[in-house]
C-alpha cells in the first residue's frame, strides 16, 4: 500500500551548473565542460592554488567576468517566482558560484561559495571581490596579500552544511535541478530527504548517476521543465 502524501509545506531545491547552462555559462562535466578544458587539480584544489596562484586567479577572474555578464534564464526566474508565491517555505541550495539566483530575485544558500566574494587565506576575512584578483591583492582586514576566491575547492568542506542538513531533515519535497550527482555531499542530499520521508524529484537534461534515488523525474532543458514544474506547484 502506498503512503499517503503529506501536504507540501517546505520544499528544498538543490541547483547545479545545468541550471545556468542556458545563460551561456559552461557546465563542468558535459563534453565541452570546464573540466574538459582545465585540470581540477590545477584550478580547483588548495594544492593547485599553492603551486600557481596566477593560473588559479586567471581561471576565476575569467569566470567572474563571464558570470557578471550572464543574464538569469527562465529557470532561475521561475524558481524566484516559486520562492515568492509558494504559500510554504522554499529553500534554494546552490552549488553554483555565479550569482544568477540573486539576479533573478531569489535568496540562495551558496554551499560552494560565490565568485563575487573574496576570502583571505590568512585571517578568513570575506569581502566583495574585485573583478580582477592577483597574487598581490591585499586583504582589507589584515593587509596580507593572501586573497583567494571565496569558492570551495576539492578537499575543502562545503559551507552551511549544518543548516542545509536541518532543512533536508524537515522538508516535504526535495528537488535536484541541473546537477550530475557526481559531487558529494550534494549528491547525497536526496538520500537525506528520503530518510526524512520527503518526496523527491530530479529535473535534468539526462538521467544521472543518482537518478534511481528519486521518486519522479522531468527530463529536458531547465528553461522549459523548471517553469512547467513551478506552474504545477503553484497550481
Ligand atoms: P555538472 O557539470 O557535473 O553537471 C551538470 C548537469 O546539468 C548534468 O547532469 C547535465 O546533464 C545537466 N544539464 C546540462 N545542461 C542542462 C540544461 N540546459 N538543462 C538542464 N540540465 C542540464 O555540474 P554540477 O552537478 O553542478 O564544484 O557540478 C557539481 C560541482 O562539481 C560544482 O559545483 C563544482 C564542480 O566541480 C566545485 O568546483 C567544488
Amino acid at each position: 500500500m502506498s503512503q499517503p502524501t503529506r501536504p507540501l509545506q517546505k520544499i528544498v531545491i538543490l541547483t547545479g551548473a545545468g541550471l545556468s547552462a542556458e545563460s551561456g555559462l559552461g557546465t563542468f562535466r558535459d563534453a565541452d565542460g570546464l573540466w574538459a578544458q582545465h585540470r581540477i587539480e590545477d584550478v580547483a584544489t588548495p594544492e593547485g592554488f599553492a603551486r600557481n596562484l596566477q593560473l588559479v586567479h586567471d581561471f576565476y577572474n575569467a569566470r567572474r567576468a563571464q558570470s557578471a555578464e550572464a543574464p538569469p534564464n527562465p529557470a532561475h526566474k521561475a524558481l524566484a517566482r516559486l520562492q515568492q508565491d509558494f504559500p510554504g517555505e522554499v529553500i534554494l541550495v546552490t552549488q553554483n558560484v555565479d550569482g544568477l539566483h540573486e539576479k533573478a530575485g531569489s535568496q540562495a544558500i551558496h554551499m560552494h561559495g560565490e565568485l563575487a566574494r573574496a576570502l583571505c587565506a590568512q585571517c578568513d576575512a570575506r569581502w566583495d571581490a574585485p573583478m580582477v584578483m592577483t597574487p598581490d591583492t591585499p586583504c582589507p582586514n589584515c593587509g596580507t596579500p593572501a586573497t583567494r576566491p571565496d569558492v570551495v575547492w576539492f578537499g575543502e568542506i562545503p559551507y552551511h552544511m549544518d543548516i542545509i542538513l536541518d532543512h533536508l531533515q524537515t522538508c516535504d519535497l526535495f528537488a535536484a535541478i541541473g546537477t550530475s550527482g557526481q559531487v558529494y555531499p550534494a549528491a547525497g542530499f536526496v538520500e537525506e530527504a528520503r530518510l526524512a520521508g520527503a518526496q523527491t524529484i530530479e529535473l535534468n537534461l539526462d538521467a544521472t548517476d543518482v537518478s534511481r534515488a528519486f521518486d519522479a523525474h522531468r527530463i529536458g532543458k531547465a528553461s522549459q521543465i523548471v517553469p512547467d514544474w513551478v506552474d504545477t506547484l503553484l497550481g
